[in-house]
């Protein structure tokens, strides 16, 4: 299996292109099961998570041919053409969906387009018990019948999906656009309240609107949706990634850099730039992007903040770790609560193997920093995380680190940051990956 090699203490300087976001492509590529014409979806990151949906939706009968990169190159991705002219199973077997939770999202495009799917409930995993019944009751509430069978979410709907109010109880991505999609077939208008503002949701509605859907109400927390009899062609790129931009943003810090973020989008990173200001790096806004970096000399270092995960547009639990990792090396304490996961300190007994002071109760930890970036309070190990955003935060540390580290079970990396040691090595990391 590959590791990746950091040898710390460099810090960053360079230019970083930000790719399309994976959060926003898994659904879109989702969607196109609901049309029998062609989806185009252009600047679509290059990762396993990608391909594990292609694989589903072409197990589900999606034609999908690749119709090259952007021209240029650069940091637009790949384009895929999707075509699901027939839907020759609406099974998505357990095979696939214990892969990857978000398969979960064909649920909703295979009950409104055929009346019925057949769909592995996905499971818990290592960041929580990630139930999926707001999955299920939102679209029961639009007529469907639904029963839990061997594991299986089976659900029909006969006649089709009606119109109807759907109250989420709490904020879900996922329910949010597993209903979206199956709303827009529906017979009626179909209210979503409590609906997630993510800007990965407003992509989804944005493409399915190009589709022929007929959503009002995007980027709020009440959403209205006409259903239409059926959707069209659309050519749709998907948003720059902010999870992957903000990755970036804090690998300057924690290593006393400064790089330049190509594509990145300050619209939808407001809460963590606020945080990343409050925290004493330097943000500015760039024809191109983003600039980040920490002006040690004149103002000292990064400072320890106190931070709190929540639904858009509050701070995104997925770059909990890695501001964690960044607070490991702040001047003073900072206070991390969690509250969208009930598991998602993984990071936190590896980053202290690593040499970070830090306490956790419940669903706060307290991050003792050891003094500033570059500060060598870090040093290296090896090092293993059993999620994406876990083991990015590894990466950041070792970053910071004096010494070696190794990160182990590289293929989380894999599922979401696309060419990570490529992006981070053109900036001077001293980043390899290494194939056994
Ligand atoms: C999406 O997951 C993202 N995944 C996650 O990104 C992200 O962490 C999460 O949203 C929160 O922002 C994708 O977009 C593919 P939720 P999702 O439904 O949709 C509970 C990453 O690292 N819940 O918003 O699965 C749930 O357990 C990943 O890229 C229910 O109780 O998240 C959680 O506590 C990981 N019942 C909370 O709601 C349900 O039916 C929010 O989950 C659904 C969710």
């Amino acid at each position: 299996m590959d590791k990746i090699r950091i040898r710390g203490g460099r810090p960053l300087r360079g230019k970083i292109p930000i790719s399309g976001a994976k959060n926003a492509a898994l659904p879109l590529l989702a969607a196109s099961l609901l049309s029998d014409e062609t989806l185009v979806l252009r600047n679509l990151p290059h990762l396993a998570d990608i391909a594990t949906m292609t694989h589903l939706l072409a197990q589900h009968g999606a034609e999908i041919s690749m119709a090259g990169e952007h021209p240029g190159g650069g940091h637009m991705g790949h384009v895929l053409k999707l075509r699901a002219r027939e839907i020759t199973s609406t099974e998505a077997p357990y095979d696939i969906v214990r892969k990857m939770r978000a398969s979960v999202l064909v649920l909703g495009p295979l009950l409104a387009r055929c009346g019925r799917a057949r769909v592995s409930l996905p499971g818990g995993c290592a960041i929580g018990t990630r139930p999926v019944d707001m999955h299920i009751r939102g679209l029961e509430a639009l007529g469907a019948e639904i029963e839990l069978d061997d594991g299986y979410i089976i659900a029909e709907a006969p006649h089709g999906l009606q119109g109807g109010v759907v109250v989420f109880p709490r904020v879900s991505v996922g329910a949010t656009e597993n209903l979206l999609m199956a709303a827009s077939l529906a017979k009626g208008e179909v209210v979503l309240e409590n609906a997630a503002r993510e800007p990965e949701v407003g992509d989804l509605a944005n493409c399915l609107n190009r589709m022929g859907a007929r959503i009002e109400g995007i980027d709020g927390d009440t959403l209205r949706i006409q259903g239409v009899d059926r959707l069209g062609a659309a050519d749709y790129a998907v948003l720059p990634d902010r999870i992957e931009a903000a990755t970036y943003a804090i690998a300057a810090a924690i290593t006393g850099g400064e790089v330049e973020l190509i594509g990145a989008q300050t619209e939808t990173m407001e809460a963590v730039l606020a945080a990343l200001g409050e925290a004493n790096v330097n943000v500015q806004r760039t024809e191109c992007g983003i600039r980040v970096g920490v002006d040690a000399g004149a103002k000292g270092g990064v400072r320890g903040i106190d931070v709190t995960t929540a639904p858009y547009p509050g701070f995104p639990t997925d770059l909990q770790a890695q501001i964690m990792a960044l607070m490991s090396v702040a001047d003073g304490a900072a206070m991390i609560t969690e509250t969208i996961f009930e598991n998602r300190f993984q990071h936190v007994p590896e980053l202290m193997r690593m040499g970070a002071d830090i306490a956790v109760k419940s669903a706060t930890a307290v991050v003792r920093g050891s003094g500033g970036p570059g500060g060598g309070g870090l040093h290296g190990a090896p090092v293993m995380a059993t999620d994406l955003r876990a083991s990015v935060s590894l990466v950041l540390a070792g970053l910071a680190s004096a010494g070696e580290t190794m990160v182990n079970r590289v293929y989380h990396l894999d599922r979401g940051y696309e060419r990570l040691e490529e992006k981070l090595s053109a900036c001077g990391a001293d980043i390899v990956r290494l194939t056994e």
